[in-house]
């Protein structure tokens, strides 16, 4: 009988194969490096691969770099993956899954990944999903898998990384999830061997319920932000402050402080497109997703309530000369999908505003006629108002003298309601934040 290995700290070690080197691949490697299992990542980006061999990492993730490097004497990366499909233990899937024109989640790289797979597949394998899929695609690829003759375990094991805080959400989550049928009697303790060293609860259900806990788990946080934002639309008609209202509700256990922080809206690659495939999810099934349909309705309208509002405070936007202090979704991520910093950016240049952007991590998208700054300070130069679009420590740290020294106008716009006001309004600059009265 094959002798078990164990990996450095004691546990059962494993050969893990992760096809996709994105931001969720690429943190899984890491982070399953470190738990002491070997780990061959493929990508079909040469390019990335290359960067990946020579130790550079193609995004930025806060630790990432640094889990790559202490860990790539068990770390290995292929442009083609095939020779160690055999191998493998565990099969990652991590390939991205993005909206086709109606917002329904494409699996085509899904279903690539899997039909490349398939030949080199083998009984005594577990190919793990983690590309966030439609319900039912995890039941279909079981069905193709066992329609081939292939008898793999397959296993749903959704991510809730948080972009900026993923190396910390994979080593310490609030829960691992794993979706599996009914008649495998394998795969959980598989999975429990793989994370042995993570202690979290483990939450065991179907493979479509697995699919659905990720969706609903993110429509619910993006509901959470839906609603605090249409409350400080309300506040701004009352004249209330609503980071006042999100502590008084924020308290009360039930409720939960995070996710109530009011701003332009939520971003990145997964809020919007899981909202938008879950709404279609529900018209498939000719249900109506009431709930859904309002958290993306009031999402898509945020920015540009937000633009109104600076319209007004400025009095007209046409040759105001406008710095907005961040591209990026969310501070601490170089990502600009979906970021609704890009979005104000957008409107206010085709409202005539004269906007000048920077970001510590992010580059403007391609093709947008506006000029980034190196600094902050270039950025601020002769600015009529400046508008923080994206909480960076760096901006909420902003010396607000200086600030107003350098600006022309003083208007500080606070799309995020992060910056000190009782600062800014010291410095004599006017503060505008959202739905704060
Ligand atoms: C992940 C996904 O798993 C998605 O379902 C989830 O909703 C969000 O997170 P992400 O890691 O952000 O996506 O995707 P991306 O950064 O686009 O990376 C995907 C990687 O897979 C790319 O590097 C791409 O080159 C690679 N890929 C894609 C392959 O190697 N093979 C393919 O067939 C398709
Ligand atoms: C999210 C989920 O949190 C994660 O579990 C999932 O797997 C992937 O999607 P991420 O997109 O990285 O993670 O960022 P998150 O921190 O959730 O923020 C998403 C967006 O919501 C950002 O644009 C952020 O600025 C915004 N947001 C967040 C708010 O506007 N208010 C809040 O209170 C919180």
């Amino acid at each position: 009988m094959k002798k078990k290995r164990t990996t450095n700290k004691g546990s059962e070690h494993m050969n893990v194969l992760i096809i996709g080197a994105g931001y969720v691949g690429l943190t899984t490697a890491a982070v399953i490096a470190k738990l002491g299992h070997t780990v061959h990542c493929v990508d079909e980006n040469e390019q990335k691969i290359a960067a990946l061999t020579r130790g550079d990492v193609p995004i930025y993730e806060p630790g990432l770099a640094e889990l790559l490097t202490d860990h790539k004497s068990r770390l290995f990366f292929h442009r083609d993956g095939q020779k160690h499909i055999h191998e493998a233990d565990v099969i990652f899937i991590c390939v991205g899954t993005p909206p086709d024109n109606n917002g329904k989640s494409d699996v085509s790289y899904v279903n690539r990944a899997v039909a490349a797979l398939l030949p080199h597949l083998h009984d005594q394998q577990t190919l793990v999903i983690k590309s966030t899929v439609p319900i039912g695609t995890n039941e279909r690829i079981y069905e193709r898998l066992t329609k081939e003759g292939k008898n793999v375990r397959v296993v749903s094991n959704p991510e809730f990384l948080r972009e900026g805080s993923a190396i910390f959400d994979s080593l310490y989550p609030d829960r691992i999830v794993v979706g599996l049928r009914d008649d495998d009697d394998r795969s959980l303790s598989v999975m429990q061997t793989l994370y042995a060293r993570i202690h979290a609860p483990y939450v065991v259900t179907s493979l479509s319920g697995a699919e659905m806990i990720k969706y609903a788990a993110n429509a619910f946080l993006a509901m959470k932000i839906s609603f605090i934002n249409e409350m400080a639309r309300l506040c701004e008609a009352y004249d209330v402050d609503v980071a006042h209202v999100a502590k008084g509700i924020g308290l009360d256990g039930r409720i939960g402080p995070h996710f109530l922080q009011a701003g332009i809206g939520y971003g990145g690659s997964c809020f919007p497109k899981d909202v938008a495939a879950l709404q279609q999810m529900a018209y498939e099934k000719a249900v109506r997703p009431y709930m859904i349909e309002a958290t993306k309705t009031i999402n898509d309208t945020q920015f540009y309530w937000y633009v109104q509002k600076i319209k007004r405070t400025l009095g007209t936007l046409s040759d105001k000369r406008i710095a907005v202090l961040g591209i990026a979704f969310k501070p601490n991520t170089d990502d600009i999908r979906e970021s609704p910093a890009v979005s104000l950016i957008k409107a206010l240049h085709n409202l005539g505003a004269h906007v000048v952007a920077h970001d510590p991590k992010a580059v403007l998208p391609n093709g947008m006629d506006i000029k980034q700054t190196k600094t902050i300070d270039e950025a601020l130069q002769q600015a009529d108002a400046v508008i923080v679009a994206t909480d960076w420590d760096a901006y909420k740290q902003l010396n607000w003298e200086q600030v107003r020294q350098t600006m022309s106008g003083n208007v500080v716009v606070d799309g995020r309601n992060s910056l000190p006001r009782n600062d800014i309004i010291q410095a004599g600059l006017t503060y505008v934040g959202v739905g704060r009265g």
